[in-house]
């Protein structure tokens, strides 16, 4: 498969965009910040699927805006060579990886995207401003590369919530797309930050996934049942739990009587060691 071609300024991505555009293809587009596993690699296929020939973009950049001040921004993983090698197999046809002076220049944006209420909550709690840093980068990065579909993974479902939520409110007119959760054979969803875990600290972050299946498994029984089985299953681990919660699909709360065939989703945040873990799954009642 031939190697991407790779650019780091927005003036070269302009370039390399204007022919597609011009001949009116399909921009595909996938925002990582890189370390790259199966579950990135499956969003470009999914993309690629939506955009036939047209041009798959991938941007590979590590947003200081999303961090916080106690968080990982210095240890992320950076493996850039790797990276181009996944894109290489998956048809990637630009990659762009930009300095944090290329993106921002002059520092933080002056102009920046308030995520609102849905972002103060769950991940948003513990991580404030997150959400804030990730719409507004998302926001220049389409600026960008103006994709007509971008694809994001559900594994970080309220991001994907507030991706959506953000084009809607703000009429950016590109199709978004939530791409499965990829996972490891025991359940564990792939993660950059998986590689900060010791064995036994991968051992008991397989537990998130099977709490969240034991949910599942006892949705027939009820809201309660299904937190409870999950909650136990928890118990017996060595995870600090963050949060444990069932909302309904747009992550807003559950009518307290839930008929039959009601989808929602069940969401878990734990702390193995200093790693922080996030999971969820659709659940059927
Ligand atoms: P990053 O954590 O690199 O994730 C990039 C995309 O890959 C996100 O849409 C994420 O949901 C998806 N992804 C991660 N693990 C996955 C898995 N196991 N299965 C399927 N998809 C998976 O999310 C970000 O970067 C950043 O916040 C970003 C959107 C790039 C903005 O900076």
């Amino acid at each position: 498969m031939a190697a991407p071609t790779v650019a780091t300024t927005r003036e070269e991505l302009a370039a390399l965009l204007a022919d597609a555009r011009g001949a009116g293809r399909c921009v595909g587009f996938v925002p990582t910040m890189g370390a790259l596993h199966e579950g990135h690699a499956s969003l470009m296929r999914t993309a690629r699927q939506r955009i036939a020939g047209g041009p798959l973009v991938v941007s590979i950049f590590v947003n200081p805006l999303q961090f916080g001040a106690e968080e990982d921004l210095d240890r992320y993983p950076r493996t850039l060579d790797a990276d181009l090698e996944v894109c290489a197999r998956e048809g990637v046809d630009i990659v762009f990886a930009p300095s944090v002076e290329e993106v921002y220049p002059g520092g933080e944006p002056q102009v920046m995207i308030r995520a609102g209420a849905l972002a103060k909550v769950l991940e948003g709690k513990s991580r404030p401003g997150h959400f804030r840093g990730v719409l507004t980068v998302v926001a220049k990065l389409f600026g960008l590369v103006r994709p007509d579909v971008a694809v994001f993974g559900q594994k970080d479902y309220q991001q994907l919530t507030l991706v959506r939520r953000m084009v809607l409110d703000l009429n950016m007119g590109v199709e978004v797309v939530g791409a499965e959760t990829v996972r490891e054979p025991d359940g564990l969803a792939l993660s950059s930050r998986n590689r900060y875990l010791d064995p036994e600290q991968r051992h008991a972050a397989s537990a998130l996934s099977r709490a969240l299946r034991a949910a599942q498994e006892n949705a027939r029984y009820g809201v309660e049942v299904a937190r409870d089985e999950a909650r136990a299953e928890l118990r017996e681990h060595l995870v600090d739990l963050d949060y444990l919660v069932i909302t309904d699909p747009d992550l807003g709360e559950l009518p307290a009587d839930v008929p039959p065939g009601t989808a929602a989703r069940i969401l878990v945040a734990a702390r193995v060691g200093t790693t922080r873990l996030i999971d969820n799954m659709e659940l059927r009642f």
